[in-house]
C-alpha cells in the first residue's frame, strides 16, 4: 500500500474528529453525555459514514450506534470500535478515535476487497465515561448483555433514573436488552485508543499494546453537618460538611502515598447551601480509585473509608459512603495481543507493551470476548482536556498496523 494512502486516509479520519468536535451540549467546549442532543446528532453523523463504508447501521435502545456486515453471513465477526459521549471540557480524540477509525479500516478493506476469515463491524458506545449516572459503560454494558434492572434505577443530578431517561428517549416501554453477540459469533473485539498518558511520548513511539486494564472503584460520599451563620458561629461550635471533605481529600492524597501504584481523586464535589455567608450543611463528592491489582485497590478503598469516617467522628458529622460501581482489573486476550503486537513489529519495527490507568470499553466486552487494545501517543499524555493531540503520522500508523492486524489474520 503506497504510503500515500495511509496519510490521505489518516487525514479522513482527522477531518471528521474535528468535525465531530463542533458537536457539543455546552457551547464553547467539547461535551457530550449519555443521551444528550449532542450525542443524537453525532450518531447520525458517525451512522452515515459507516453506511458510506459499506456496513448495515442501527441504534440500539440504549443509543450505541452500530455498523455491522451487510447480509447474512454465517462468518463470524470481529468487531471494532470504542465510545462516542464524552467527559465535560473534553478533548477531540478520546474515544472518537477509535469509532472513526475502526470505519476507515472498514472502508479501506472493503475497497481492496482483501477477504477475512470474518466479517466487520464497527460500535460506537453511547456511554463509557458515565459522567450522568457517575456509572460507567452503560453502552458497552447493554452491548453485551449486562445492564441489570438494579442499574435502571440509579439516578442522574436531576434524580431521573436511568429507566426514565431510556423510556422517554425511545417513548416506550424499556426492555433490557441481551448480548448482541453471542461469544462463539465473534472472533474478537479491538479498541483502538489514545494513550491518555505519557509513555508512549516519553519512549518516543507511536503505538503501544495493552497488557491490562486497571480496575476501578466509583464512590459517591456525603458529609452532613449543620448550616450556620458564617459570621457569629465561632470555629468551636461549628459542624461544617465541607470542611470534613476538605480534610477527606487529603487524605485522598496520603492513601496514594501509602499504597504504591494506587491512583485515587476527588473531581465532582457540590456543597449545600452553596452561598457564601451560611457554613456549609452538606457536601457531596465523587471518589474514584484505581489500581492495576484489584486487592491493593480494595484495601486503599478499606482505608479510605476509615479514614472518612474517622474524620466525621472528629468533627461531629454524618456521614454515608456509596458504592457506585466497581469493575476488577482485566488482562487482554494474549493470542489478540501477540497478533496485535506481531502487526506493530512488521510496520513499525519496534513493539512495546503496557497497561492502561484509563478504563475503557474493553473491559465491558472482555466479559464475553477476546479484546485487544492499540494505544496511541498523545502530546504530553494530555486527556480529558481540551488541549488533547494525537498526531496525524500517528494516526496514520494505527490505521496501518490495525489493518495489518486484520489482513494477516492467519487460522489459530
Ligand atoms: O475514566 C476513564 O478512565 C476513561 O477515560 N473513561
Ligand atoms: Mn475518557
Ligand atoms: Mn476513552
Amino acid at each position: 500500500m503506497p504510503d500515500g494512502t495511509w496519510n490521505t486516509r489518516a487525514t479522513r479520519i482527522q477531518m471528521r474528529i474535528d468535525e465531530l468536535a463542533s458537536i457539543t451540549d455546552e457551547p464553547g467546549v467539547i461535551t457530550r453525555t449519555f443521551l444528550s442532543p449532542g450525542m443524537l446528532q453525532v450518531n447520525k453523523m458517525v451512522a452515515e459514514w459507516m453506511q458510506d463504508a459499506g456496513l448495515t447501521v442501527s441504534e440500539d435502545s440504549v443509543g450505541n450506534v452500530l455498523g455491522e456486515p451487510p447480509g447474512n453471513t454465517d462468518l463470524p465477526i470481529f468487531l471494532l470500535g470504542s465510545h462516542l459521549d464524552t467527559v465535560r471540557n473534553a478533548g477531540r480524540f478520546d474515544g472518537i478515535l477509535g469509532v472513526v477509525l475502526g470505519i476507515e479500516v472498514v472502508d479501506y478493506l472493503r475497497t481492496c476487497g482483501v477477504s477475512l476469515p470474518f466479517s466487520l463491524g464497527v460500535a460506537g458506545f453511547s456511554d463509557e465515561e458515565g459522567v450522568r449516572f457517575q456509572n460507567a459503560y452503560i453502552g458497552s454494558k447493554a452491548f453485551c448483555g449486562l445492564i441489570t434492572p438494579r442499574d435502571l434505577t440509579m439516578r442522574d443530578r436531576k434524580g431521573v433514573t436511568l429507566r426514565q431517561v431510556l423510556e422517554r428517549w425511545k417513548e416506550g416501554r424499556f426492555v433490557i436488552p441481551k448480548a448482541r453477540y453471542t461469544r462463539e459469533r465473534v472472533a474478537g473485539f479491538l479498541e483502538v485508543h489514545m494513550e491518555q498518558g505519557p509513555v508512549l511520548e516519553h519512549e518516543g513511539l507511536a503505538l503501544g499494546v495493552v497488557t491490562a486494564i486497571a480496575g476501578q472503584s466509583r464512590m459517591r460520599l456525603t458529609w452532613m453537618g449543620k448550616a450556620s451563620h458564617a459570621g457569629t458561629t465561632p470555629a468551636a461550635l461549628r459542624q461544617d460538611a465541607l470542611v470534613g471533605a476538605a480534610a477527606f481529600v487529603l487524605g485522598v492524597q496520603e492513601a496514594m502515598v501509602k499504597f504504591p501504584g494506587l491512583v485515587a481523586t476527588v473531581g465532582q464535589i457540590f456543597v449545600e447551601p452553596n452561598v457564601s455567608n451560611v457554613v456549609p450543611s452538606r457536601s457531596i463528592h465523587s471518589l474514584d480509585v484505581r489500581h492495576q491489582d484489584d486487592s491493593a485497590r480494595n484495601q486503599a478503598c478499606t482505608w479510605l473509608e476509615a479514614r472518612a469516617r474517622e474524620i466525621a467522628r472528629e468533627r461531629q458529622l454524618q456521614f454515608e459512603w456509596e458504592t457506585l460501581q466497581v469493575t476488577n482489573a482485566k488482562k487482554c486476550d494474549a493470542t489478540l495481543s501477540r497478533r496485535l503486537t506481531d502487526a506493530m513489529e512488521s510496520v513499525t519495527g519496534s513493539t512495546w507493551q503496557l497497561p492502561s490507568g484509563a478504563g475503557h470499553d474493553t473491559v465491558i466486552l472482555s466479559r464475553l470476548f477476546p479484546v485487544a487494545m492499540l494505544l496511541v501517543r498523545c502530546r504530553h499524555g494530555l486527556s480529558h482536556h481540551p488541549d488533547e493531540f494525537v498526531a496525524l503520522a500517528d494516526i496514520a500508523a494505527a490505521l496501518e498496523v490495525t489493518v495489518e492486524f486484520l489482513s494477516s489474520w492467519e487460522p489459530a
